[in-house]
């Protein structure tokens, strides 16, 4: 199917290479076949070849490429409400995983919920996420943390990926927390998470690798031994780092190539002039800063330091219960001192970048996928002001729409 949006307000190219650029074009049209990009342009403009194809009014809205969630743990069982109402009493995220709480007790619950489960689960959150204007998501194992329940969530990627039409990313992060089990053994963990998880989740297919480098969860010696293990099968690397405290996380992202870096909260100067020169991308998680009462990182740091950056929902059970990326791209300007623009840019071409499919994602020009959202805003500062619950009007994912609003 080929076909061309006319009457578009304002459509935001995002240029993959554009540095704070949103690429907007005034009275645009964008024309597709199939699944990818032909042609985007003033309307005015649109070749001859084109204007014969089939016409899609876009009824004076505005245009933008599909949003991208690059951080979500998007397959867990059971809910932790109770840790929050602790954490607004006082309560440290640390204090409460020392007692059993925290990622070990959604381990649990991810043990004991099948597959299926798990799947309807996911699916249920990512159709919500999809009406919201996402058509793409980076999800992360990391609940399971024994051979075979890390191949169960992502598994479940796998099928979600294979379901619908939005674009999956998914995450090996076995290095997520001890399990219970290894308590007395860490040493064992690692060499488990190396030498029989690694290879099996490479078998499966392509995977990123991750690594939660906190004091209470992995050291960055540790991390380092996990990140050469997955180098050697193949995987492209991120982290958690430096979200509770600075244990050098920034730098080890640098260190080790890690394409992204997320959180970072606590990150230092050396850390992140380590990422600026590495061309590590930072990824921030406004949500976890809030609710786990950490000062959130001012992104101005970043960016004047020459770091990209990406803004994600972190979507899990414990620090971010919420998967509405363009509420979490409202709260990167109010608390991280991102513009608008900017927090486009991070949930578009940035975000593109910091899962590696940039080649594909992230921004619409001519060969890229067609993923585009049409807004009922004036502008992009109008959109990211007014917050409201859902400003997507319509939202094409590979060419086809997916979602209506009335
Ligand atoms: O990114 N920090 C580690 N992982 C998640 C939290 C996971 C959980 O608490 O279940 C995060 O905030």
């Amino acid at each position: 199917m080929t076909r061309v949006l006319t009457n578009i307000r304002w459509l935001a190219t995002c240029p993959a290479d554009g540095a704070d650029d949103l690429g907007l074009i005034v009275n645009a049209a964008l024309a597709w076949h199939e699944e990818r990009i032909c042609w985007v342009g003033p309307a005015a403009e649109l070749p001859a070849d084109y204007a014969c194809w089939e016409r899609v009014d876009a009824g004076g809205r505005s245009v933008i490429p599909g949003l991208i969630d690059c951080h979500t743990h998007l397959a867990f069982g059971g809910w932790r409400p109770e840790e929050f109402a602790a954490r607004c009493r006082g309560a440290t995220y640390g204090e409460i995983a020392a007692l059993g709480g925290g990622i070990a007790s959604t381990v649990n619950a991810t043990r004991a919920a099948s597959e299926d489960e798990l799947y309807e689960r996911s699916l249920g959150f990512l159709r919500e996420m999809m009406a919201l204007g996402v058509t793409a998501v980076e999800c992360k194992s990391g609940y399971g943390l024994t051979v075979e329940e890390e191949l169960k969530q992502l598994r479940v990627y796998q099928r979600l990926a294979a379901t619908l039409r939005v674009s999956i990313r998914s995450t090996f992060l076995g290095a997520h927390a001890v399990p219970p089990e290894f308590r007395n053994d860490r040493e064992g963990y690692v060499r488990l998470v190396c030498e029989e998880m690694i290879p099996r989740v490479a078998e499966l297919g392509p995977h990123f690798c991750d690594a939660f480098v906190e004091e209470g969860a992995f050291t960055p010696s540790e991390a380092r031994t996990v990140f050469r293990a997955a180098r050697d099968h193949g995987m492209p690397l991120t982290l958690h780092a430096d979200q509770l405290s600075d244990t050098g996380g920034a730098i080890l992202a640098a260190e080790v190539g890690a394409i992204s870096a997320a959180h970072l909260e606590y990150a230092s100067d050396a850390g992140l002039a380590a990422m600026a020169k590495a061309g590590t991308i930072a990824i921030l998680l406004p949500f976890a800063a809030l609710t786990t009462h950490v000062p959130p990182l001012d992104a101005r740091r970043c960016l004047r330091a020459g770091i990209r950056v990406a803004v994600a929902t972190n979507f899990n059970p414990g620090s971010a219960p919420c998967y509405h990326l363009p509420f979490a791209l409202w709260l990167a300007c109010c608390v991280h001192r991102l513009t608008p623009a900017q927090a486009l840019r991070a949930a578009t071409a940035n975000a593109a970048q910091a899962i590696g499919m940039s080649d594909r994602l992230g921004s619409l020009q001519a060969g890229k996928q067609a993923d585009f959202v049409l807004l009922d805003v004036e502008s992009v500062d109008h959109w990211l002001y007014h917050v409201r619950p859902n400003a997507a009007q319509a939202v094409y994912i590979r060419g086809e729409r997916d979602h209506d609003r009335p």
